[in-house]
């Protein structure tokens, strides 16, 4: 299966995720590939004064892995601007995740998770699992772990 990890990484953590999950499922047959969106425009993402530059298209995967940062005890304005204009995704299988920095439940993953959630849905896709990990917990690598186990196993 072709699974497209499709991610914005401000800062690298959600990258290092995706490149651990690109390894897990290459090793277990698939063929991974991280696609990430990119921007113009100055970083932090600030709403309204960026433009989404490269724009993945999830119609070149079979199934689909999107990963991005909380910001702002939100989602990243980035990917949210790219959930705003996804295509159709009927049957396809997705899996979301975000990374955080507190460990906080209101530090913004849930919401996060549950925006990107719906707007899958709203286009079609299964959302088949989701994870969130905490950057600043103490047992860091063993969320990682966790995270790239979980979502490997969906595919
Ligand atoms: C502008 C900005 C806002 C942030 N806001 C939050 C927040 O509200 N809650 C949180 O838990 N972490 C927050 N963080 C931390 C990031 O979510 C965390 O470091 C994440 O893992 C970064 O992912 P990246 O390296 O892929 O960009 C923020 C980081 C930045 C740069």
């Amino acid at each position: 299966m072709h699974i497209g990890l499709i991610i914005y990484s401000q800062t690298g953590n959600t990258r290092s995720v995706a490149v651990k999950i690109q390894e897990k499922l290459n090793s277990s047959g698939h063929t991974a590939s991280i696609d990430e969106i990119t921007i113009t425009g100055s970083t932090p993402a600030q709403p309204g004064k960026f433009k989404l530059k490269h724009i993945p298209d999830p119609g070149s995967y079979d199934a689909l892995i999107f990963g991005a940062p909380v910001q702002a005890f939100s989602l990243n304005p980035v990917m949210k601007v790219y959930m705003e204009q996804l295509p159709d995704l009927t049957a396809k299988k997705v899996a979301i995740y975000v990374t955080k920095q507190l460990p906080l439940l209101q530090a913004g993953g849930t919401g996060s998770i549950a925006r990107m959630k719906k707007a899958c849905e709203a286009k079609g896709a299964h959302v088949a699992g989701t994870e969130i990990v905490v950057w600043a917990e103490k047992k860091r690598e063993e969320t990682v772990k966790k995270c790239v186990d979980n979502i490997s196993k969906l595919f």
